[in-house]
């Protein structure tokens, strides 16, 4: 009796990244060998209740290794609360019920932090379920790696290397904003590849007396500009106090109406912090007197071709993938292990998140070359 050819379900979500095309790919081309079969469905999650549904077979992977984007499209869209007919629905039972009409076997999720807890609550809902490690803040748990990380490295580092010769023309402080709202891993790395005279993440609170200071000892030294990195989510001290005040006041709240006022005044928070790169800058030209500006680097980091690193990383866990599926071992993220991959129960990965500790080995590499991380 022959065995039944496997079906696997793909879906990319969360935001897009470099590199999903290429994982796509890794886990197409090997389950194609396996003599499997593939459907890709489109717009993440979203895609599994509204029957989107891609045919993935050789030529619909052929070429697209090189392509930015994800070929499905993505969404943020979670199984368990989906915008549905402008109302907010459960369509975990929905996903389940179409993964079974659909005959699969497995489906395969690429995301990032957000992606791996819907990956698990569609396991816990009796799906097969495997996962890859995707996003540019590299800040998924439980993994050396997340592919994008590498390209966004790479396209933020040469921002940098840029941003040093209008910086030295013009004798100017440049402050570049750097993606990553809850991890610094990108700013980290690349403030220390482009050589940032100042590093700012969200793990180190900063003082921004320290920063100009720093600065000003540079001018002393007859080196007048300054190359500043700064990540979305970094702040100041004082502003790392009041959001840990909200926070510990949402996870106090004793009813819905204190949780409703938490949250409200949390959203107020992060809205006023959506300018704090451009408050930051002025800050430093009042105290240092150099004239600043500011780049915001924004999507630009997850735009267009794969770096060779994403590639190989991104084809590694896509084929381990297909190997996983292939020994019918599910409930997993295929996670970076060395030079290898390891298969991680999904209830180890979801929910945490990998950020930087402050005694990091970049951490201490950055100081030690006298790169100013703001404490
Ligand atoms: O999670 C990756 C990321 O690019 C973050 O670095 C960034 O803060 C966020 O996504 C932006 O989210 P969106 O694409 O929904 O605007």
């Amino acid at each position: 009796m022959g065995t039944k050819t496997k079906r696997i379900g793909i879906l990319t979500a969360g935001g897009d990244s470099p590199g999903l095309n290429a994982a796509i790919r890794g886990v197409g081309k090997a389950a194609l060998n396996h003599g499997m079969e593939l459907v890709g469905f489109r717009d993440g999650f979203r895609g599994l209740v509204e029957n989107r549904r891609l045919k993935l077979d050789k030529s619909t992977l052929a070429g697209i290794l090189t392509v930015g984007g994800t070929i499905l499209g993505t969404s943020r869209d979670k199984p368990h609360r989906m915008l549905i007919d402008g109302r907010t629905r459960d369509m975990t039972d929905v996903i389940r019920e179409n993964y079974k009409k659909w005959g699969l076997d497995c489906l395969v999720c690429l995301g990032g932090g957000g992606t791996q807890k819907n990956a698990l609550r569609l396991k816990q809902a009796g799906l097969n379920i495997i996962s890859l490690p995707k996003t540019i803040d590299n800040d998924v748990a439980m993994t050396d790696a997340t592919f994008g990380y590498a390209t966004a490295l790479d396209i933020a580092t040469e921002t940098l290397d840029r941003l040093h010769s209008t910086a030295h023309s013009h004798h100017r402080i440049i402050v570049a904003e750097i993606m990553g709202h809850r991890a610094g891993w990108l700013t980290l790395g690349a403030g220390i590849a482009g050589g940032a005279d100042v590093i700012l993440i969200p793990e180190i609170p900063y003082n921004v007396a320290k920063i100009a200071e720093a600065i000003r000892r540079r001018s002393r030294r007859g080196t007048n500009f300054s190359i500043v990195a700064v990540a979305e989510g970094a702040m100041s001290r004082d502003d790392a106090r009041a959001f840990a005040a909200a926070d510990d006041k949402l996870e106090r709240a004793r009813n819905q109406a204190e949780k409703k006022a938490a949250k409200l005044a949390l959203l107020e928070m992060d809205l006023r912090h959506q300018g704090n790169t451009l408050r930051l800058a002025k800050q430093l030209e009042a105290l240092t007197h150099l004239e600043s500006r500011v780049t915001i680097l924004g999507y630009v980091q997850r735009g267009g071709t794969p770096s060779a690193a994403d590639r190989i990383l991104a084809t590694r866990l896509g084929s381990a993938c297909a190997d996983l599926i292939a020994e019918e071992h599910y409930g997993v993220m295929v996670a970076a292990r060395g030079d290898g991959t390891e298969a991680v129960p999904l209830e180890r990965v979801a929910g945490k998140r990998k950020i930087v500790p402050p005694d990091h080995s970049w951490v201490q590499t950055a100081r030690l070359v006298g790169t100013c991380l703001g404490d």
